[in-house]
């Protein structure tokens, strides 16, 4: 019997097979579900490992306090507050024995980061306070008018 429907069969049978194949090369032998069932759903039992392997480098703003409390009182009663002291100056984990000192980035690209303005009215990150960095005094650093430890338009330097 010649049948036209067939020929189109062969070909989704060849797709399922290669599929097939490449899911039993290309997917790691630990993933599946585990010894928890459906709890964690499929994961690459690996993976935990990976992530303990993972070793922590921020202290968090609080640890700052002992040391910086000028900082610490400048900035809390500002909008930057939310924001943590290790997000500009950088992981400071053993500081300040290393680093003794912790990175000043002054660049215009630090504040851009957060503060270009951006076009995507249903992110969170369209709550921010926007500029266009063409225009917004440009070449110039932010920090010559604004305290980043002080960011209030009142506050301008
Ligand atoms: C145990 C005290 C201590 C703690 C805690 C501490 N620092 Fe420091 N920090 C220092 C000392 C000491 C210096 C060197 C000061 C100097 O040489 O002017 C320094 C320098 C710095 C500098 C460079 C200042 C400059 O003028 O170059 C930055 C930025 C800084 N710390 C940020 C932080 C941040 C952010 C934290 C919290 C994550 C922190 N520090 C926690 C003691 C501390
Ligand atoms: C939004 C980014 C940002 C955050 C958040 C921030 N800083 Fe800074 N910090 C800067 C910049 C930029 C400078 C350099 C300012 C300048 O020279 O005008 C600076 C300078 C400093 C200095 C050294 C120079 C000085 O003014 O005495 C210290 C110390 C410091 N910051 C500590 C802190 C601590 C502690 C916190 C958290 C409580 C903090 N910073 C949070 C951006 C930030
Ligand atoms: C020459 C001084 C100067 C420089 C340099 C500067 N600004 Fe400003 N900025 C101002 C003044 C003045 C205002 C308030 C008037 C206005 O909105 O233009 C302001 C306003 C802002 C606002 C509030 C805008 C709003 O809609 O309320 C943000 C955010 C800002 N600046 C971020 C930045 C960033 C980020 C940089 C660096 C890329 C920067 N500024 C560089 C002077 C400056
Ligand atoms: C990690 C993100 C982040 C970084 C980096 C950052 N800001 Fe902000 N900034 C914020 C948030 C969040 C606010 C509060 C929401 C708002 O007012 O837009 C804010 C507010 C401001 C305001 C408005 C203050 C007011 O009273 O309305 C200015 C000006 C400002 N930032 C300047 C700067 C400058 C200059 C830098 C670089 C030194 C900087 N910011 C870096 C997140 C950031």
């Amino acid at each position: 019997m010649k049948s036209h429907a067939l020929r189109p069969l062969w070909v989704v049978i060849g797709l399922v097979v290669l599929v097939l194949i490449a899911r039993a090369i290309y997917v790691p032998k630990s993933f599946g579900v585990h010894e928890r069932g459906y709890m964690y759903g499929w994961y690459r039992a690996d993976n935990i490992e990976d992530w303990k392997k993972v070793t922590v480098k921020y202290q968090g703003s609080d640890y700052c306090n002992a040391c910086h409390p000028d900082k610490h009182e400048s900035i809390s009663m500002t909008p930057h507050a939310i924001i943590q002291c290790e997000n500009c100056h950088g992981p400071a984990l053993e500081h300040p024995s290393d680093p003794p000192k912790l990175t000043i980035d002054k660049s215009r690209g630090l504040c851009l980061r957060c503060h270009t303005s951006l076009p995507y009215p249903t992110s969170g990150r369209a709550n921010i306070r926007g500029i266009d960095p063409d225009t917004h005094n440009p070449d110039i650093e932010c920090v010559m008018c604004h305290n980043p430890h002080k960011p209030s338009l009142e506050g301008l330097k």
